[in-house]
């Protein structure tokens, strides 16, 4: 997919030791958009699905269990480009057979691991710092609290913003992922 080899020629690499952090807008249940900050876990490279690390119990997953529709916006501010990426998230939960929901929980960081064991995301606060674990190893596996949520885009656009005039190129699976050159 062109996309994908543009996206990883922009980011240096797919691959990167610096975490990706992108904006996910979801639809919430009365079709109401919510966007936030997250981090790009993995992007395979056969399919160019967008994987990220999200708790089951957190309004993101709720909303895509009900919504699947997701888009994702990466900006790299070297070499100053947009990437959206919009498409049907699906979500990885305890039901997952295969090795993937496991391999990410390994791969994160004993810190990223212990908020999967910390009190409902987004519910008043009322317990104290002892309820929040700084660090936790990999151990037996993943909590039930621990989603991956995994984006499947369909369509793609890029903005460059480094020439003038600026570029814009859209790639869209029914066209046959064919790059389409838009006005910016
Ligand atoms: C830089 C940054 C990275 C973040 N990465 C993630 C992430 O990978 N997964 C995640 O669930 N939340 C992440 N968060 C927290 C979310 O932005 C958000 O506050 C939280 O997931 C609750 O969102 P929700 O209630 O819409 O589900 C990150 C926040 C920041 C500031």
């Amino acid at each position: 997919m062109d996309w994908l080899v543009e996206l990883s020629a922009s980011m240096g690499s797919v691959q990167r030791s610096t975490p990706l952090i992108a904006t996910l807008a979801t639809v919430d249940f009365l079709g109401r958009p919510r966007a936030r900050s997250v981090v790009c876990r993995r992007i395979d490279e056969d399919d160019g699905s967008v994987w990220i690390a999200s708790d089951a119990r957190s309004e993101k997953n709720e909303h895509v269990r009900e919504h699947k529709q997701a888009e994702l916006v990466i900006w790299l501010p070297q070499p100053r480009e947009q990437f959206r990426l919009f498409g049907n998230m699906t979500v990885l939960d305890l039901r997952d057979q295969t090795a993937r929901r496991r391999q990410l929980w390994e791969d994160l960081s004993d810190a990223a691991r212990a908020m999967f064991f910390w009190p409902t995301p987004g519910r008043p606060l009322e317990s104290g710092a002892d309820a929040f674990p700084k660090e936790m190893p990999a151990g037996e596996g993943p909590p039930e609290s621990f989603e991956v949520l995994v984006l499947h885009p369909t369509q793609v656009e890029r903005l460059q913003l480094q020439p003038h005039p600026h570029q814009r190129t859209r790639w869209r699976a029914e066209r046959d992922w064919k790059a389409e050159p838009l006005n910016p």
